[in-house]
């Protein structure tokens, strides 16, 4: 218990939680001390979080895609292209940097393909709206020196090893300033039977024709609120998805409860979970995403520097308790940093 605070007190320091430092130390070691042993180690990265993307197939480059409320044309070729993203509504975001807008041949794509312009991204990656500039810059260097591979890490590999230090800010700087996505942007409930559906191009998931339903299970769904829209990489098309039934009080209990299975979140993230300097606010974000990151720690996938505080949090928790974790948190709304 000792080595566990002398070792957590530096990393809190850097991160700028000098305050209150001794009062959290102590209270880790607390919480650390009542967890119990480890739960066995669970599959390492289930299909209804991890999409795998099928074959690249060649889009078509003559006809001329449009999206509500933009008077801009883009084919779909230019639209899957990593250095030619669409910005279909240019009035709805700040100036877009160019690392982010058109990145830079050959291997820095431009973040806005995946991320959008609005930070809000796909469930395939991650949202970056209102991230901090520190926090941005650790994740690419994660990334790069091997300490992020889990099984949706692969797209940011190649570009953290390319991108310069200017362009990282840049783009840190653009994500950091944004505010969370709006009401209504990504929405999530309880249910016990989702669409049927197959993943498509860049691991995106849809609903297969037909509209037949099928039991949800053991996963959260995530879907686009309209395929077509979505599939022009339009920052103004959403998601909604479905948790089963009981998570978001499970999840809610885990969150919240000191002794318990794990440690309380708001230690660490935040009074409110919407961030604390260079840690990251959880709410409101893809539940694939945030189950994602607990498996991928869980498992080792994610290391290094400060993860080291997020082990003993996920230690015991199976993947039932994370899948509820992550529904609770994004039903949750964030709020924008003053
Ligand atoms: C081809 C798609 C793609 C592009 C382009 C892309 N990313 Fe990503 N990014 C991802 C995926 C996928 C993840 C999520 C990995 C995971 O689930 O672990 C991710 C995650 C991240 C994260 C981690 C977020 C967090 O909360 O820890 C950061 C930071 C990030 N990307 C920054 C960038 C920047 C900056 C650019 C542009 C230079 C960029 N990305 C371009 C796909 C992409
Ligand atoms: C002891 C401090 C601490 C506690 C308690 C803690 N976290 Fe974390 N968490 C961190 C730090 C630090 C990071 C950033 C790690 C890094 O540098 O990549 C993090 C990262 C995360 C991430 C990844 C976010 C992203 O953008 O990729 C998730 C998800 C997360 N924590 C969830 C939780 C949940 C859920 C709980 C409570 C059950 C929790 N954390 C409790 C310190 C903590």
């Amino acid at each position: 218990m000792v080595t566990l605070t002398i070792r957590i007190q530096p990393m809190l320091k850097r991160l700028g939680l000098v305050h209150g430092t001794a009062v959290l130390a102590a209270l880790l070691s607390l919480q650390v001390a009542q967890a119990q042993a480890p739960a066995a180690p669970s599959p390492a990265f289930p299909g209804w979080a991890y999409p795998v993307n099928p074959p690249a197939v060649p889009f078509d480059d003559k006809k001329l895609q449009r999206a509500p409320g933009s008077k801009k044309r883009f084919t779909q070729a230019q639209i899957e292209d990593n250095f030619t993203p669409p910005d279909w509504h240019p009035e709805d975001h700040p100036a877009l940097p160019d690392v982010v807008a058109v990145g830079r041949k050959p291997a820095v794509s431009a973040c806005m393909k995946c991320h959008l312009t609005n930070g809000g991204g796909h469930p395939g990656s991650s949202d970056l709206a209102g991230l901090s500039v520190g926090y941005i810059q650790q994740q690419m260097a994660a990334f790069r020196d091997g300490n992020r591979t889990g099984g949706r890490a692969t797209p940011m590999i190649p570009i953290s090893k390319a991108i310069n230090e200017e362009e990282i800010l840049a783009a840190a700087r653009y994500y950091s300033s944004l505010p969370p996505q709006p009401a209504g942007w990504r929405t999530i409930k309880e249910g016990d039977r989702v669409p049927v559906s197959f993943i498509h191009t860049g691991g995106m998931r849809l609903p297969s024709p037909g509209g037949h339903k099928e039991p949800l299970g053991d996963r959260i769904i995530e879907l686009p609120q309209n395929a077509e829209h979505v599939e022009l990489r339009d920052s103004r098309a959403g998601f909604w998805s479905t948790a089963p039934k009981g998570s978001f009080k499970k999840g809610e209990k885990l969150v919240k409860e000191v002794g318990g299975k794990t440690i309380a979140c708001a230690t660490c993230h935040g009074p409110d979970l919407n961030g604390l300097v260079d840690v990251p606010g959880l709410l409101g974000r893809s539940p694939l995403y945030i189950y994602r990151q607990l498996n991928d720690i869980k498992i080792g996938a994610r290391k290094g520097g400060t993860v080291a505080l997020m082990q003993p949090v996920v230690a015991n928790l199976d993947e039932g308790d994370m899948l509820a974790i992550a529904a609770y948190l994004t039903s949750q709304k964030p709020k924008h940093k003053s």
